[in-house]
């Protein structure tokens, strides 16, 4: 179960500002429950692990189980909404070192690319494929992403070459819009498998969908426990009044701390498999709510490794940070501190205890010394690292999300300032229907380097 608490930004916030602002947010949690504010149509996760599609679900295990019982790679080709949740519930659940494990019960691999430009990754990807059994898996809503569009031109002509166009076609599957975009009809002509990105559901909520529990699925783990573990989790929130509804609260506290000046949340974790989730929950947050020159700045740090590189910062840099720390009550395995004769390095005192307890402290000891340098603190706590439990973390932070998004009185559901970046790309590289903005860009350019 995930447990919320806020117990450690208390000296930063008067018990008066939690009660003012809880209007706002039973306004926000009704807004999103009852599908009238903006995105609307974009609030299909709502309800995804109640009502998903049964008939899509049995085909994903069955594809699953194909791509397992021959030991193969999974490439996962997809960027931000279309890769980070699959990625961060497989880090998470998965061996700290996959490819070295002696006694791995089979060879099943996920790996994942287009989500970058970088030729060096995708040179070295087709090495290491090579004397593997390969599947794909593109991932893409509108199908027109550049980054996984480039990947999958690749790696289909490798996939093609190495086993021809027939039996390529059975170890390609395609996540993607169920009728738009430019994936659908070349999965048609092709005869790929397809699985559906659901119209109501937008790419940074849908790791719940075919697209992340497909690869999930591959990687070996229990989707049906993670789909329970949200469901579990929305009917708990759900059954909560807005005032006690441990997702609004978190939405309500950070709204609070936001508005006084702390622009920037930082999520911590001490479990290392925890990075992506952290990277999922960035994304979340970064598209969900930064807008109109407006949000909340989602940063993240791994402890205690990051102690020792942002905790300079954090503990005595400029004050508009807050961190909200992820804890996991139970290690998923643990190994104790052994005795040693000579005492050199004067851990004797650590002998026998287990490294969750040494963590722990260590957790402890570092909020407060970041609560008394002036960093409010808020903890979700995790019981365990499994399936069922980050079923409900994903569930709750998307929920704290768009609330928290509709308190701010912006769309969560939309990230129109990513095409951007995308228009520029094109002109610069030459994109029929972009010379003008690429002259424009160029001058622009060469202005910078001649000054
Ligand atoms: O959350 C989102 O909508 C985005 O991050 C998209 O998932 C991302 O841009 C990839 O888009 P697409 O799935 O269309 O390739």
């Amino acid at each position: 179960m995930i447990h919320f608490a806020y117990d450690q930004a208390r000296p930063f916030i008067a018990a008066h500002e939690l009660e003012n602002i809880m209007p706002q947010a039973d306004l926000a949690r009704r807004t999103l429950e009852e599908g009238t504010g903006p995105g609307a149509e974009f609030t299909g996760w709502v309800d995804l692990p109640e009502n998903y599609d049964r008939d899509e679900y049995a085909r994903i295990v069955r594809a699953a189980e194909k791509i397992r019982s021959e030991g193969a790679v999974l490439v996962v080709i997809g960027i931000g909404g279309s890769y980070l949740g699959a990625r961060a519930v497989i880090e998470a659940l998965s061996h700290s070192f996959p490819a070295l494990r002696k006694d791995a019960a089979d060879n099943t691999q996920v790996l994942f690319c287009g989500h970058q430009l970088s030729g060096t990754y995708l040179t070295q990807l087709l090495e290491v494929l090579e004397g593997r059994e390969v599947y794909l898996n593109v991932i893409s809503k509108s199908g027109t992403t550049t980054e996984p569009a480039v990947a999958f031109r690749i790696l289909r002509e490798y996939v093609e070459k190495r086993y021809g166009e027939e039996e390529a076609a059975k170890r390609i599957y395609v996540t993607t819009d169920k009728a738009k975009g430019a994936l659908k009809p070349l999965a048609d002509e092709k005869g790929y498998e397809t699985f559906v990105v659901p119209d109501e559901v937008g790419g940074r909520y849908s790791v719940l969908t075919a697209v992340g529990l497909l690869p999930i699925a591959a990687a070996g783990l229990d989707i049906q426990a993670l789909l329970g573990g949200a469901k579990k989790e929305r009917d708990r929130l759900r059954a909560f009044e807005t005032k006690e509804d441990p997702a609004v609260l978190y939405a309500a506290v950070r709204n609070i701390l936001y508005r006084k000046g702390y622009q920037v949340e930082i999520m911590v974790n001490y479990e290392p498999g925890l990075h992506y989730f952290t990277e999922w929950w960035k994304q979340l947050n970064g598209e969900s709510e930064g807008k109109d020159q407006r949000g909340i700045f989602p940063a993240g740090v791994d402890n205690t490794t990051d102690l020792h590189s942002m905790g300079q910062y954090i503990q005595d840099g400029r004050r508009f940070l807050f961190e909200t720390v992820v804890w996991v009550n139970e290690a998923r395995a643990d190994i104790a501190i052994p005795e040693s004769d000579s005492d050199q390095d004067g851990l004797g005192y650590l002998a026998g205890r287990e490294l969750q307890q040494v963590n722990e402290q260590a957790m402890k000891g570092t909020v407060l010394a970041h609560v008394d340098g002036g960093v409010p603190n808020l903890r979700i706590e995790l019981d365990a690292l499994n399936e069922s439990e980050l079923g409900a973390l994903i569930y709750f932070c998307e929920k704290a999300t768009a609330i928290s998004g509709y308190m701010n009185a912006i769309n969560p559901f939309d990230q129109e300032g990513v095409e951007s970046y995308k228009k520029n790309m094109f002109a610069l590289l030459g994109k029929p229907g972009f010379e003008e903005t690429g002259e424009n860009l160029r001058a622009r350019l060469s202005n910078e380097e001649n000054e």
